[in-house]
């Protein structure tokens, strides 16, 4: 009687136990975050992390999609010779200064980007604020493989008091 008892509690006990890591196996499958791996996962997506970040780099995109798609195109390729790539850019790499002076003021002459030569003028937007350049610099700094960890508005406003009008 005894034996019989304790040989079913046994059985009972390793079904739950089955059952239960079964349960946390699937769980761990769909939620990946909450079993250790939320550090990866965060440095993988981008390294955007405030909150303030995300809404510079949210309505950077808006504005990327108003001002400079037509030109650049969405998807940042740009248009054969006629209008240099952002995604991928090395210049966008090498020049944050001339980069963020060039929303306001334009900038003309040739430009070589990723070893092929630019000659077109790029009109300015003198219509936007500081801020509004931030926001564009954010996205494009934190998309395409450019990676630069937070954009500051300040640090934006002192480059634009000094870019050569
Ligand atoms: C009317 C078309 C046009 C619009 C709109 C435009 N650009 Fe440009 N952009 C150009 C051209 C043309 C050049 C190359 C200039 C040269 O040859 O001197 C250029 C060059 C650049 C470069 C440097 C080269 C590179 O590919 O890295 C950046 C960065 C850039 N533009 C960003 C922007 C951003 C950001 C906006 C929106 C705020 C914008 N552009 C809007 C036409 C445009």
């Amino acid at each position: 009687m005894f034996k019989v008892q304790g040989l079913r509690l046994r059985f009972s006990t390793r079904i739950r136990l089955f059952a239960f890591s079964f349960l946390l196996s699937a769980f761990c499958f769909l939620l990946p975050a909450s079993c250790g791996e939320k550090k990866k996962d965060a440095a993988e997506t981008n390294a955007i992390s405030s909150v303030k970040e995300q809404q510079y780099y949210v309505h950077g995109e808006q504005l990327y999609l108003k001002h400079c798609s037509n030109c650049h195109q969405a998807s940042g390729t740009g248009l054969g010779l006629l209008y240099p790539p952002l995604a991928k850019s090395d210049f966008i790499d090498k020049n944050f200064e001339s980069v963020i002076c060039l929303m306001r003021h334009g900038i003309n002459g040739e430009l070589i980007v990723n070893g092929k030569s630019f000659n077109k003028e790029m009109p300015g937007i003198p219509s936007l604020t500081d801020l509004e350049i931030a926001e564009i610099a954010t996205y494009l700094y934190n998309t395409w493989g450019h990676q630069r960890d937070s954009v500051e508005l300040k640090e934006v406003s002192a480059i634009l008091d000094r870019c050569a009008e």
